[in-house]
């Protein structure tokens, strides 16, 4: 959701803030703005992007040595500038406040601050913080006190960086719900929401834990937990050399994020099942040293998830039951905790996510563990994240940071993932034979190469794309496991080109959605040779019939033939259990033309943000 980043140095901040702000963005681009202190505080804020924000800088000539700066995704208050954050309380002793999550008891602590007399000039839940602060501030003449004092009150989620405008000396974070970090650098320290904000300054890496307050000045830094008293105790938090590099946070020779980790995808999928491709045989512990123990006692698998971590649950469920012979359930996470779900006993929870901070998924998983379903699988690519570490199994896609709002590499990495978590269940539950274990290790190692043949289909999808870019609508069909991946194609076309589109079980077209075919109405269709095909071919023909036109996907074996209004690009191989994954590969690069064709915003899609970190 949002970005913040926050410095504190014996030079001039600026120049780190504004990097580290561009490398933010992709969570949220409503708005962005900062404060520095420099002679009291100057604080600039815009509805563009960074580079705007970085260009009124420039103006300005601004220049400190601490500041805090934010890049906001619209919750509470329209995207504007007397939105947008930093946040100020009143002109005495002025606090400044950048905030990420929601706080949901803002109204009411809002009506409390204004019979004290405070005025409100935004419409943000983060404005009653930085009052907040305010008013403790006067009582116990500490910012830090203040802040202990002032999140005791806050209900939800937050993350916020505070400073205070007569002790510019430091600034004072914290964290509940939402990711913060410390960048501990020399003669610097820092503090943001994602560790790529920080690579141009430092790589160790402190994780702040739920309920720290910390303080920072150019010299050190002190942390506290505040989760058991009130002003807290003073905690010691590892710190972390990170392993991020500068390379997979830039662009390099691509222009976009999206298209860039669309051609990542045969590298991610290789770093992420490089300890089985590299073994003899497959083992449950690469899911955790408790994996064995937990896996036999498994009966059913329930996933959890959002979006396009969702779709690779719906997948998931095709392989679990169909190779693993078990019972499997798949919920959208925003709806889990609100049907009054039934827990059964040996249940299996695995929370799907890229970055492992969505709300929603939190937030189901934790309304599982109250139903008593304590056993949870954490799929997942980042490793610190609020997921991986309340989860008792992980496994840690390593596609490396996903920038792109649409995603495209995490999506391929979970199937693999759990394509692995298919066959070891198989194994387990003697579905699977020792030959049959061979042939998957080799399927595995295969793969990046298979994704890599699935590339090479990009012309053929563009000439597709110009056809796309002059519709409204389109319609994408599948059936069983490539079902989810018609839905995947269909998310990744509105996601980033703003053309409706809809996918259905291609059973299910002449139920209702027929009645839209027409010339207008570009059909795609997912169509691998498997046991479907032939009933798909009849689905397709129910178009063609109808005067569609017919867009589709096939592999090496399926028999359909080109046609007036019935176009088929081919991938070179049929790749049985894979195709799923190699199916989807053409999907995005579809989205991707089409976006390029309509010249949108590829990687900062209008409304939407890259991680969710709110319900
Ligand atoms: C947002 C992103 C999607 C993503 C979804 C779930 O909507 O724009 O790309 O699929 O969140 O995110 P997660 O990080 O939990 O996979």
């Amino acid at each position: 959701m949002c970005g913040i980043v926050g410095a504190i140095a014996k030079a001039n901040v600026v120049p780190t803030l504004l990097q580290g702000l561009s490398r933010l963005e992709y969570r949220g681009y409503d708005s962005a703005g900062l404060v520095i202190t420099n002679q009291g505080m100057q604080r600039l804020r815009t509805t563009g992007r960074v580079t705007e924000l970085s260009k009124l800088v420039a103006l300005q000539k601004i220049q400190g040595y601490a500041g805090i700066a934010h890049t906001r995704w619209a919750t509470h208050g329209e995207p504007s500038e007397r939105n947008a954050h930093p946040h100020f309380s009143g002109a005495e002793s002025r606090i400044a406040v950048v905030h990420n999550g929601i706080i949901e008891n803002h109204e009411e602590i809002r009506a409390g601050l204004m019979n004290q007399g405070c005025r409100f000039t935004s419409d943000t839940d983060t404005e009653v913080i930085a009052h907040l602060i305010a008013a403790k501030l006067k009582e116990c003449k500490d910012l830090f006190k203040a802040v202990c004092l002032s999140i005791a009150e806050l209900q939800g989620a937050y993350a916020i960086a505070v400073m205070e405008e007569s002790n510019p000396e430091r600034i004072v974070v914290a964290r509940n719900g939402a990711p913060l970090l410390i960048g501990v650098g020399k003669d610097a320290n820092y503090v943001a929401s994602d560790t790529s904000a920080l690579l141009q300054a430092t790589r160790d890496i402190i994780y702040l834990e739920e309920g720290d307050v910390a303080e920072l000045d150019s010299n050190g830094y002190r942390i506290v937990s505040c989760l058991h008293h009130l002003l807290g105790e003073s905690v010691e938090r590892t710190i972390h050399e990170s392993q991020m590099t500068s390379d997979s946070i830039e662009l390099g020779p691509y222009t976009h994020y999206m298209q860039k980790e669309i051609f990542e995808q045969p590298s991610a999928v290789a770093n992420t099942l490089e300890m089985v491709t590299n073994a003899q045989s497959i083992t449950s512990n690469l899911f955790g040293s408790e994996a064995e123990k937990i896996f036999s006692k498994t009966k059913h698998i329930l996933i959890l998830a959002c979006g396009t971590s969702y779709h690779a649950g719906l997948v998931a469920r095709y392989w679990l039951e169909s190779v693993a012979k078990i019972p499997c359930s798949v919920d959208i996470a925003s709806e889990y905790r609100y049907r009054n779900p039934i827990a059964d006993d040996g249940t299996l929870v695995i929370g799907i996510s890229q970055s492992g901070e969505t709300a929603d998924t939190l937030a189901a998983l934790n309304y599982a563990r109250k139903l008593e379903l304590s056993h949870s699988l954490a799929i997942c690519n980042v490793p610190e994240s609020a997921l991986v570490r309340q989860s008792e199994l992980r496994f840690l896609t390593r596609a490396g940071p996903e920038i792109g709002v649409a995603s495209t590499k995490a999506f391929t990495t979970q199937l693999a993932v759990l394509l692995l978590l298919t066959a070891t269940l198989a194994k387990m539950r003697h579905c699977l034979s020792p030959h049959e274990e061979q042939q998957m290790i080799a399927a595995l190692r295969h793969l990046p190469v298979a994704i890599q043949l699935a590339l090479q289909v990009e012309p053929e999808v563009k000439k597709w794309a110009q056809k796309f870019s002059q519709k409204k609508h389109a319609l994408f069909l599948g059936r069983g496991v490539h079902y989810p991946i018609a839905m995947e194609g269909a998310l990744k076309l509105k996601e980033i080109s703003y053309i409706h589109a809809e996918a259905y079980a291609a059973g299910e077209l002449k139920h209702g959605p027929l009645a839209l075919v027409d010339k207008e109405m570009p059909v795609v269709a997912i169509a691998p040779n498997d046991q479907l095909l032939g009933k798909l071919k009849s689905n397709l023909q129910e178009v063609h019939a109808r005067g569609g036109e017919l867009y589709v996907f096939a592999d090496a074996d399926s028999q359909i033939a080109e046609s007036e209004h019935l176009h088929v690009i081919r991938l070179s191989e049929h790749a049985g259990l894979l195709s799923p994954i190699l199916h989807t590969i053409p999907l995005q690069l579809l989205a991707y033309h089409v976006a390029l064709e309509k010249k949108t915003d590829v990687d900062k899609p209008r409304n939407l943000a890259k991680a969710v970190t709110v319900e």
